[in-house]
Parts: structure tokens; sequence; C-alpha cells
């Protein structure tokens, strides 16, 4: 069974093949992130308008890269929900009309499922055993989740306000740096002082597993004005000082919160997924945490951390293997709780 993914819920046209026996055997992407840097964020108009002009062009990619014909793909899997509406409607008008004219299946998938399950695209050592608990931390999503295997989902907490990833790029924004910044944040403060800044670690005064990044920019945004006023402009240092303080302060509050998750579910495994998971200070926090809880902990390899056609094609596969289907109804679903998932 050979699946066909795409992936257009934002601003990367995403455009990969499964194949059951082989694992990924394309795998095409294509980033908008020029596009929408002037802009200082992604603009939904322009993501639809160029997903429009990247999708074909990229599925004829991805059979070329596997050396493929139509004929070879026995499904096609887009992502369904949740993403901008424009953009979804990109990815799924061309995979149902494919779908329609290859007569083969199609099915809509998850795109926080596609990160979740990013993991099982590595090595079988390296990919996590079920039950787990997910840290989801992407541009749009924050969220603990006990994953008891594909489909069986429980959300433990969540960001009552910004995203991990938002919350880097806006405090990169103050910064200076372009959109997104959460990457280019992350090389920053790898020059910091340590400890020249404290922030807060917010909601780990409190029992829970709620997350709350809003005021962290905003303590960012008064720490610079306090800076500028006591230096006059700020210096390439101060500026990496503070984003160190920041993201110190963003791992430490993911850190005890998902050692609150592990510990209330007795659960060993920990996943890292979305965007934010490649962030190399974030990783290292928890591979620390899960070796002094006698743990282990599992993240995709960075390509796969933020968005891309790889995940929905694995994705794709497990649920059309299992025989969902979907109908030759054009439908997307903006907001989508991954909670309504059925279990395969
Ligand atoms: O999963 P993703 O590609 O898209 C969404 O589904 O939202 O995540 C994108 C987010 C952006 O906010 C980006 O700044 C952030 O992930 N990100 C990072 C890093 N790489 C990407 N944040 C911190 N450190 C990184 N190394
Ligand atoms: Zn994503």
């Amino acid at each position: 069974m050979r699946i066909l993914g795409i992936e257009t819920s934002c601003d990367e046209t995403g455009v990969a093949i499964y194949d059951e026996e082989k694992g990924l055997i394309a795998n095409q992407l294509y980033t908008q992130i020029a596009l929408h840097a002037e802009y200082g964020g992604v603009v939904p108009e322009l993501a639809s308008r160029d997903h429009i002009r990247k999708t074909a062009p990229l599925i004829k990619a991805a059979l070329e890269e596997a050396h493929l014909t139509a004929q070879d793909i026995d499904g096609i899997a887009y992502t369904c929900g949740p993403g901008l509406v424009g953009a979804l409607l990109v990815g799924s008008t061309v995979a149902r009309s494919l779908a329609y004219a290859w007569n083969v299946p199609a099915i809509g998938v998850h795109h926080m499922e596609g990160h979740l399950l990013a993991p099982m695209l590595e090595l079988p050592e390296n990919r996590p055993q079920f039950p787990f608990i997910a840290l989801l931390v992407s541009g749009g999503h924050t969220q603990l989740v006990k994953v008891d295997g594909v489909g069986k989902y429980e959300l433990m907490g969540e960001s009552i306000d910004d995203a991990a990833g938002e919350a880097f790029d806006k405090t990169a924004k103050l910064l200076g740096l372009d959109y997104p910044g959460g990457a280019a944040l992350s090389r920053l403060a790898e020059k910091g002082t340590v400890g020249r800044f404290i922030f807060p670690k917010p909601m780990t005064d409190r029992p829970g597993l709620d997350f709350s990044f809003s005021g962290l920019k905003t303590f960012a945004a008064n720490t610079i004005n306090q800076c500028i006023k006591n230096e006059g402009e700020l210096t390439e240092q101060t500026k990496a000082d503070i984003a160190h303080a920041f993201q110190t302060a963003v791992v430490d509050t993911l850190a005890i919160k998902c050692k609150r998750a592990l510990k209330e579910t007795g659960y060993k495994n920990l996943v890292i997924a979305g965007g934010v998971s490649a962030n190399k200070q974030l990783r290292n926090g928890l591979t620390q945490l899960m070796e002094s809880l006698n743990g282990r902990v599992f993240y995709p390899a960075p390509q796969f951390c933020t968005d891309n056609g790889a995940m929905i094609s694995y994705v794709g596969y497990l649920r059309l293997k299992h025989g969902e289907r979907a109908d030759l109804a054009i439908d997307v679903k903006p907001r989508w709780p991954m909670m309504e998932l059925s279990e395969i």
C-alpha cells in the first residue's frame, strides 16, 4: 500500500509518499516563509494562493522522486484541519479531485495527529511504544496529551492563551528577528549569558497542566524597554541574554508540566513533537528530565518537527489501512479537537 500525503494547513506545502513496506519513499517541501516574512506573520490569502501554485508541481516531484506513476498510488491523505480555512481547502480540493480521478480512496488527516505520530517515521529503535505522554508544541498549539494508542487521546493540559511557538515568534519579533523567529531566537540564545535575566515560569506555582505564555512576551517587552532606558540601544549581547532567559523559562515550564503528567499517569515515555520540538535546549532539558525519571524521550528528526507531508502520508496510511474513508464532499475543519478522532 502506497499513500500520497498532502499538507497545506498553514505556510508550508508538503507532499510525501509513504510505502507500507519501505516507509517514506518521497518527501517534498516548499516553505512560504520568505513570502510572509515582509508582513511579520502569515497572510492567509497569500498562503492559499501559493499552495495553489505549488501543490500540483510537488505531487509530480514526489512521484518522480519515488520513480512511481499515478497508477502506483493506493490512496490520498490530506490535512483536513486544524489550520487556515483557505489553505486547507487547497489541499482538500486537490486531494479529493485526484482521488476521484485516480479511483482511489481519500482520507482527511488531523494535522496535530500528524505531528504526534511523526516520531514513528524514525528507525524502529527510535520509535516510541504506546502508552506515552505527548507534548505537542507548535505555532498554533501547546498540549499535553495522554496517548494510549492511535486515536486514543486524552487532553491533559493546554495553553490558555498563546502557543509556545507563538510566544517564541512574538518575542523574536520584539528582538528584531524575522518571522517566524523561533529558530533564530534559539540560535541567538546560545550566545546568551546564563542568569543575567530571570523570566518567570508561568502557572508552575499552582497545580494543573495548563500553560500560559502570553505573559512571557510582555515580560520580554518590559525587559527590553528597561534595557533601552539603561543602555540606550540594545546590544547584541543583551538581545542574546534576553533570548536565553525567555527560552529557559519556556523550557523549564514545559519540563515541569511534563514531569507532572508523567507522575500522574505513571508513564515512562515522553514524545515531543511540533515545530518547537526542534529546539535544542528543549530537547536537552527533556532528555535530562527523562534520564532522572528512568524514562525515555522521543522526538522526530528536525525536518519532521515542523510542518511536512510525511507525517500526513503516514497517518493517512494508518487510517486508510484501518478502512476509514472520506466521502466525495470537499470539507475542511479549521477548528478540530484531536480528542474527536476515532480509535484504530
Ligand atoms: O509545527 P509547526 O511547523 O507549524 C504549526 O503547526 O504551527 O511549528 C512552527 C512553530 C513556529 O512558531 C516556529 O517559530 C517554531 O515552531 N519553531 C521553533 C524552532 N523551530 C521552529 N521554536 C523554537 N525553537 C526552534 N528551534
Ligand atoms: Zn504544524
